[in-house]
Formats: structure tokens, sequence, C-alpha cells
């Protein structure tokens, strides 16, 4: 009784406390994937990061097309779903465990995020300092403020760094 207990506290706080840094969980419809990395216009090799990767569905979607993909998740819980769920594409997927915010993003060629609105100037700011520019950014849902979209189709934005 008292493990189920805990684990019951452990998945509350996990799915719960995760507003206060990013978006809670609410994973991306594979079409608006499939629209994002269409946006994106990728070659097969290159590499995508997913800021809060969720249960990995990004992840998976990007790698089947051949792409490099590196997804970032604070829940533990989500991070081993997406850890799992990935391990079929070896190196191609890569899954780190933790806080974007707080991570050096490594080389690569485009950025996903489904984030809230309120993070959206601070994503910004981020990307803006992002060494290894120039860099598109995709954001589902909701636009960068002050900064112009390139091309947007169904509320999935495409920007320039
Ligand atoms: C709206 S979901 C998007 C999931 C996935 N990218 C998709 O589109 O299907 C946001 C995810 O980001 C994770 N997250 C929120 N803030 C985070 C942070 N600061 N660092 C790492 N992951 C975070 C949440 O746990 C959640 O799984």
């Amino acid at each position: 009784m008292l493990y189920l207990m805990l684990l019951i506290i452990l998945i509350v706080i996990s799915f719960s406390f995760v507003i206060l840094v990013g978006a809670p969980y609410l994973p991306s419809f594979s079409y608006q994937i499939e629209i994002a990395l269409s946006l994106l216009e990728l070659k097969p090799g290159d590499t995508v990061l997913d800021l809060g990767c969720g249960d990995g569905k990004f992840l998976r979607i990007a790698a089947k097309q051949g792409l490099k993909v590196i997804g970032y998740e604070i829940n533990p819980i989500l991070y081993l779903v997406s850890w799992l769920s990935t391990r079929r594409y070896g190196d191609n997927v890569k899954v780190i465990f933790g806080n974007y915010w707080s991570k050096t993003l490594p080389p690569a060629e485009a950025i996903f995020v489904f984030l809230l609105p309120k993070f959206m100037t601070k994503l910004d700011a981020k990307i803006s300092k992002y060494q290894y520019r120039p860099v598109k950014l995709v954001t589902f849902a909701f636009k960068v403020p002050i900064r112009k979209f390139i091309k947007s189709k169904d509320n999935v934005f495409l920007y320039q760094y």
C-alpha cells in the first residue's frame, strides 16, 4: 500500500511540477509533426532537437525520415517512455533527461518545440544565443512574440535564427 501511494505521488509530481518550467505533457498529433518536418525541409542525416520530447513521438517520426534527433525531457516517466520507444533507432536518437533551459544545446540544423506562450520570449532569448546558428525553429501552436515567422501551416510556425 505504501509503495502504491509513493508511486502515485511520484506520478502526480512528475506530471504537475513541470508547468513551472515549461509546457505540461500534451503530445502533438502525428500529422502536426509531419507538417513541422515538411516546413523544416531537412536532409537525411541532419540533426533536430525536440525541447520537451514527451513520449518521444516527434523523435520516432523524425528518425523514420532518416534524421538524427535529440530529445530533452524533464519528466522521469516520459523520459523512460521516450528512451525505451526509440532504442530501435540506435545512435540516431538520443534522449537526455533534464531541464533544457539549463542545458547547452548541441549542434543541430533545427529545433522543435511545443511550449506555452509564457515561455516563448525566454525561448527566443535562448535560441538567439545558440552558438550553432544558423538554425531553424519550428513551434507548434504558439508563435514567438516580436519575431516574424517565415512560413506557417495549420498552427505550426517556422523561424530562422
Ligand atoms: C506539450 S508536451 C510536447 C511533447 C512533444 N514534444 C510533442 O510535441 O508531442 C511538452 C513536454 O515538455 C516537457 N518539458 C516541459 N518543460 C521542460 C523542461 N524545462 N525541460 C525538459 N522537458 C520539459 C514536458 O514534461 C512535456 O513532456
